[in-house]
């Protein structure tokens, strides 16, 4: 399901485009399409948001390129941790949010790619908010996110705390729902400490959604098959 999203969104691709290239399970599908694409001619030039997908699209021989460098982002394509009706997002499952949230925001278009499991009537029931904070100090900045009335858990690999290819820590924040997540992602943001949110408001043009059935495109206010 998520191949099949992924490989539907590389068809968004055009020659000479700068791509921004996403990160975590269900992008690494498209990365293998658009390096198959690239390896039969196509020229375009990535944007990676984090260590691993610069890792896979030198694998899978992408031509990379940076934000400065290329001073534009014709497309990006993502995954999500949760998408709402309104295409509003959760992301950072795979803690890459701060970059890919720096490159949505610079991207004239946003392709998301999710399996159906990811699709919500709301934001953060079945999914914890991911929050990336300064280790400075990150106890008080967990204290000042509990007002928001979250169970809130220092993300580790093992026994260690996670680090963000960034060198900070993610805090992951239990709602039993966001109620008000444009308010939400402002109002994180202004705690001290905190250097980026998981909720991704406003940013996503177009939500392809692999199921059992084949894909269906999401699009603000339309649904099409
Ligand atoms: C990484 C992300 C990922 O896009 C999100 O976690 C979805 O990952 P996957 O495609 O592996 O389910 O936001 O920070």
């Amino acid at each position: 399901m998520k191949r099949i999203a992924a490989e539907k969104a590389v068809d968004y691709i055009e020659n000479d485009m700068t791509i921004g290239l996403g990160t975590g399970s269900t992008v690494k599908f498209a990365l293998k399409k658009i390096g198959k694409l690239v390896n039969e001619g196509l020229s375009i030039k990535g944007i990676p948001t984090s260590q691993n997908t610069k890792k896979l699209a030198k694998k899978y021989q992408i031509p990379l390129t940076t934000l400065k460098e290329a001073g534009e982002i014709h497309l990006t394509i993502d995954g999500a941790d949760e998408v709402d009706q309104n295409l509003n997002l959760i992301k950072g499952g795979g803690g890459a949010l701060t970059r890919e949230k720096i490159i949505a925001f610079h991207s004239k278009k946003i392709i998301i790619i999710v399996d159906d499991s990811k699709v919500v009537k709301s934001l953060g029931i079945d999914f914890p908010l991911p929050v990336e904070v300064v280790k400075y100090e990150w106890e008080a900045t967990k204290k000042a996110l509990e007002r928001f009335n979250c169970e809130i858990s220092l993300r580790k690999i093992m026994n260690d705390p996670y680090i963000t290819d960034n060198g900070n820590y993610i805090l992951d924040c239990e709602f039993d729902r966001i109620h008000d997540p444009e308010q939400m992602e402002i109002d994180i943001n202004l705690i001290p400490g905190v250097v980026e949110n998981g909720l991704f408001i406003g940013l996503a043009d177009r939500v392809i959604v692999g199921g059992s059935q084949g894909v269906m495109t999401l699009e603000k206010e339309i649904i099409q098959s």
